[in-house]
């Protein structure tokens, strides 16, 4: 469960580079991540275009998650983490020491396996993100009201709470609580979501929603899912990356990668042989 610190941040995470429709939107040469003396990343170079949807794939323990957490830096939360490469992020080093964290976190948005939702209402649980950042208080009442409808129209769950958004976020379904929880990353314009096995605590109707929600989001923001779900990774994703024990086996175009895999730990993986 992820907490949220009160923090105030002014601008936004500023690439310099030039931003083309077909750029990647993140860059990592040569990535390697140890956890004490384990190394979970084995030089891991991947290029992540920009407005699609990429999954990562792989066997548990593969390390899917610690990839995902190195993209905005939440690695940094857990001990005796080292990294060694580069990661650019629209076309910045985001190591370099004039990258504020606060600022790449608000640009690139996280969803977690379970929604965590915060204990407040729906309403405050959209504009929590952007209170917290607003210290002048500047937005009006009304300017606040469009931000909470425009974020949940977005997720398309406007026309099911607009009658109770003072309710409890908790009590929204578990699928709708992750709705919620993508709106919330909506009013802070970030350019990347990142998404950690998004529909795993979902039943099937949940996960057909949560799908479609994903989809509506690709060419608006680069989204990169962590699926276990194979069925999932062909539905839902543009491109899929294979992992193995750390490295980067394969990174296709997800048809290429289901139907003609140019690698044999790929191939046995999506024919369910391990993991
Ligand atoms: N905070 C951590 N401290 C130590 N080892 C970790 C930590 N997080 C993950 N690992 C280890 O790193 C490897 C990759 O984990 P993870 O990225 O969670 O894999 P995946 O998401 O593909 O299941 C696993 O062996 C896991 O046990
Ligand atoms: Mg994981």
């Amino acid at each position: 469960m992820s907490t949220i610190a009160p923090q105030v941040v002014t601008t936004e995470f500023t690439p310099t580079g030039s931003r083309q429709m077909d750029d990647d939107s993140i860059r990592t040469n040569d990535l390697n991540l140890w956890y004490g003396d384990f190394q979970a990343l084995m030089n891991v170079s991947v290029n992540i275009k920009k407005g699609i949807i990429t999954g990562l794939i792989g066997p548990s323990g593969c390390g899917k998650t610690t990839l995902l957490r190195c993209f905005n830096r939440i690695n940094e939360r857990y001990g005796n983490v080292t990294t060694t490469g580069d990661i650019e992020i629209l076309e910045k080093n985001i190591y370099d020491s004039d990258v504020s964290v606060r600022q790449l976190r608000r640009s690139i948005g996280m969803v977690f396996q379970r929604p965590n939702p915060l204990p407040i209402s729906i309403y405050d649980n959209v504009l929590f993100g952007m209170g917290i950042h607003d210290a002048d208080k500047s937005l009006s009442k009304s300017n606040r009201n469009d931000i909470v409808e425009k974020s949940l129209r977005e997720v398309d769950l406007w026309n099911t709470v607009k009658d109770r958004l003072k309710s409890r976020a908790t009590t929204l379904t578990l699928e709708q609580q992750q709705k919620l929880c993508i709106a919330r990353l909506l009013p802070l314009k970030p350019d990347i979501i990142l998404m950690d096995e998004p529909c795993s605590a979902l039943d099937a109707e949940g996960i057909e929603k949560v799908e479609n929600l994903i989809e509506s989001l690709r060419d608006d923001y680069t989204v990169v899912i962590v699926t276990h779900n194979m069925a999932q990774a062909r539905r839902a994703t543009d491109e899929c990356i294979f992992m193995l024990l750390g490295e980067i086996i394969e990174h296709s175009k997800t048809s290429e990668l289901f139907l003609n895999p140019q690698h044999e730990k790929t191939e046995m993986y999506i024919q369910g042989r391990y993991g």
